[in-house]
């Protein structure tokens, strides 16, 4: 990748696709532990000294190796915290990575999980190329052998991620870390094992495409990139792409969503993408992704404090691009339709103004009290656009407000729903992969908040309940289709020394287009 000084346009756009140094490679297999021949043999052991049968046999292999230092009160009690091993008698990988399950007792989804990232922590540091990995055989209560294998795979590949960041010292080798991982099952292993690990694979690689877009800094990622990225995966994958341009979107009558992008030098696209796995008739579920490439707040400027995480205000629309990705990779028998506003808030001599009014696509008005509240003004628009897909339902994915990152931290996404049984659907997805939200109210009484004298609303809600009034404000765009909202503002990226995007929520997608596949299918072998 080469960033260039001046902003690019778009023809001698950087190219950074690709971003991640080389793929890796994720298999099931099944063999003993001790016999295999890897740079590294991943074994979990609990901090009281109980070993699981996979580890009990390297632990007898090696005369008794783990349960000694284990004994001697080397692993550390929190689960995922690694002990390296060179040379371990009678095995035949070249070292062997002790990985702490935590205490026998506590064990379950969350300590299992904690134990592969750390595992993946460790061999994305270490110096073995290839790994096999035994934590997937180790049972989880009330978790089934296909769970976890492809939350093994899912979480290491995940936690194999790097972002090829332009440095030209101290970059990583490409090479560094292992690449080539060997999940272990039980012997009796099956093909629905093989496709628990690719259904993982699939996953984290959707999740390293939205993570990429994400950490691509503004003056690349921006609405043309989008642009771009989506025609390249149409090229790669069987998506068909469609790209918007600033008069089609005036033709639309998108007057609330061609708001948000006035006084940017890069004008506003809206992406659309179908992948068609469905066969006749099928109803799409529609995917909206907030794709706001650099949120300044425009006229109603945000303060300097971490400004720099606003690149950020894009990973609705990355998450999106990552769940499309998975779904045609893993040519799931469902129809999904990706809508992505891909739009730039800035200040300038053309923005917007506090107290403009506006025509949404909808016909009803908008009367912006806020520049800053823009990514309700692109959404509805393209919320509107959804009804012509006449989707299964829409779900729409946002970094909306800082008023969700102050009631539910990095934790849960914020979901809200017109219709239960989707949102009990997507919070059961969030829970089985770890990806969780927390339902949050869409009550009529909220609607209050948004009353304004000059339009039929505003976009501003005023300080209490900002996540709700922000989804309230979605709500009235909605009323035609089932609809969850999901805002992300909490999750999708991590500040500090570990800055970076998440890829949430790509797994809590991904496995919701998976469930809606198996539904697909059953309801076709029933008729
Ligand atoms: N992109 C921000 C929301 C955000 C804040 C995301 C912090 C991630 C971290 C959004 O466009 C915004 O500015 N929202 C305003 C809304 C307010 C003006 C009603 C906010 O949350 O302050
Ligand atoms: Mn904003
Ligand atoms: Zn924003």
């Amino acid at each position: 990748m080469t960033i260039e000084s001046v902003e690019p346009i778009a023809e001698s756009m950087p190219r950074a696709a690709g971003a991640m140094p080389g793929p890796i490679h994720m298999e099931a297999a099944r063999a003993a532990p001790a016999t295999l021949k890897a740079g590294v043999l991943v074994v979990g052991a609990f901090s009281d000294g109980k070993l699981p049968s996979s580890s009990a046999a390297v632990d007898s292999a090696s005369k008794g190796r783990l349960s000694a230092l284990i004994k001697r009160g080397d692993l550390d009690e929190k689960a995922g915290s690694t002990l390296l091993l060179y040379d371990v008698p009678g095995t035949a990988a070249q070292r062997v990575l002790v990985v702490s399950l935590g205490p026998s007792g506590e064990f379950g989804d969350k300590a299992f999980r904690d134990a592969v990232s750390g595992a993946a922590k460790a061999l994305g540091a270490g110096k073995a190329g290839n790994a096999a990995v035994t934590l997937a055989a180790i049972d989880v209560p009330g978790r089934s052998e296909a769970w976890r294998m492809q939350e093994a795979s899912r979480l290491l590949a995940d936690g194999l991620y790097r972002f090829a960041a332009p440095k030209t010292n101290g970059r990583k080798k490409p090479e560094q870390g292992a690449r080539d991982i060997a999940l272990i099952g039980s012997e009796n292993g099956s093909e629905e094992i093989d496709a628990a690990v690719r259904r993982g694979a699939a996953i984290a690689e959707g999740m390293a495409l939205a993570k990429d877009l994400g950490n691509l800094p503004a003056n690349v990622c921006n609405p043309e990139y989008f642009a771009e990225t989506a025609r390249r995966l149409g090229k790669e994958l069987p998506i068909e792409v469609e790209v918007l341009e600033r008069e089609d979107m005036a033709k639309l009558g998108m007057h609330a969503a061609l708001s948000v992008g006035r006084a940017s030098d890069n004008p506003c696209k809206l992406v659309v993408m179908r992948y068609r796995g469905g066969g006749d008739g099928a109803k799409p579920i529609v995917l909206v992704g907030k794709g706001v490439t650099f949120d300044t707040g425009g006229i109603s400027l945000k303060p300097g404090e971490d400004l720099d995480m606003m690149k950020y205000d894009m990973c609705g629309a990355a998450a999106v691009y990552g769940a499309i990705e998975a779904a045609a990779h893993l040519e799931l028998p469902i129809d999904v339709v990706v809508l992505v506003n891909a739009v730039e808030n800035m200040p300038g001599g053309n923005a917007s103004r506090p107290g403009d009014v506006v025509t949404s696509m909808s016909g009803q008005t908008i009367e912006i009290l806020n520049t800053d509240a823009e990514g309700r003004l692109g959404l509805c628009d393209v919320l509107t656009y959804a009804e012509r897909f006449e989707p299964e339902c829409v779900v729409d994915v946002a970094t909306l407000t800082g008023a969700c990152v102050i009631a539910l931290g990095s934790v849960a996404s914020g979901l809200y729903a017109n219709d239960d049984a989707l949102a009990d659907e997507l919070l059961a997805c969030g829970a089985e992969t770890g990806d969780r939200a927390w339902r949050m109210p869409l009550w009529d009484e909220y609607q209050e908040q948004l009353k304004s004298n000059f339009a039929d609303m505003s976009n501003l809600g005023g300080r209490p309940a900002g996540s709700v009034t922000a989804a309230c404000f979605l709500a009235r765009f909605t009323k035609k289709y089932r609809w969850a909202h999901l805002d992300i503002a909490g999750t999708n990226a991590v500040a500090g020394d570990a800055k970076g995007a998440t890829g949430r929520p790509v797994p809590m997608l991904a496995q919701f287009l998976l469930q809606r596949s198996a539904r697909a299918a059953e309801l076709r072998v029933a008729h």
